[in-house]
């Protein structure tokens, strides 16, 4: 069977990769080392479009409102903590995007804010996604049935569709290229 939950965490493993390089250019910005200005804008990009419009889109359009539809309270744990911590790491990214940005005009307030925010993205989604995979999906595969299970893959499928099949391999493909 084609798992939305699977799918999801395999996404979670690229988001992963892309997360753990934050920590280490905060590292290096606070060394006083140079800028890759360019990394940080395709960090920026991968946050937006994979984390938050693909991966974030598929569970708070989607797989949220099945599951309070199938009895799960949408306040509190699990649904409520979580969207809570989507639109943290929103506010984070667009923290990141504009400080990127100030660095580009030399802006020194950049460096800083750029730290800031790498930290904050650092320190919020290893345990977000911890949540997800091991409270979360175990969960929703116990709540929903085969049937609303294979409805939530096919409609997981439309959203890559929107991205566009490109775009989303590229953003794949650049969360590989952090391993190196
Ligand atoms: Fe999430
Ligand atoms: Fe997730």
């Amino acid at each position: 069977m084609n798992s939305p939950t699977d799918m999801l965490e395999q996404e979670h493993r690229s988001i992963a990769k892309v997360v753990a390089v934050t920590s280490e250019l905060a590292d290096r910005i606070e060394a006083k080392q140079p800028i890759d200005r360019e990394i940080l804008r395709n960090i920026v990009e991968f946050m937006r479009v994979f984390a938050d419009r693909c991966h974030h889109g598929k569970e708070e359009d989607l797989l949220f409102p099945l599951l309070v539809a199938n009895g799960v309270p949408v306040r509190g744990c699990p649904i409520g903590a979580l969207t809570a911590e989507h639109v943290k790491g929103r506010s984070l990214v667009q923290g990141l995007a504009k400080a990127t940005e100030a660095l580009a005009a030399n802006s020194d307030s950049g460096r800083s804010d750029l730290v800031s925010n790498l930290r904050g993205i650092a320190d919020l989604y290893p345990g977000h996604i911890w949540k997800e995979d091991y409270l979360l999906f175990p969960m929703t595969n116990k709540i929903l049935r085969a049937e609303q299970l294979e409805a939530l893959y096919r409609g997981f499928l439309q959203v890559d569709q929107k991205i566009g099949k490109s775009v989303y391999q590229r953003l794949e493909q650049f969360a590989e290229t952090m391993v190196q």
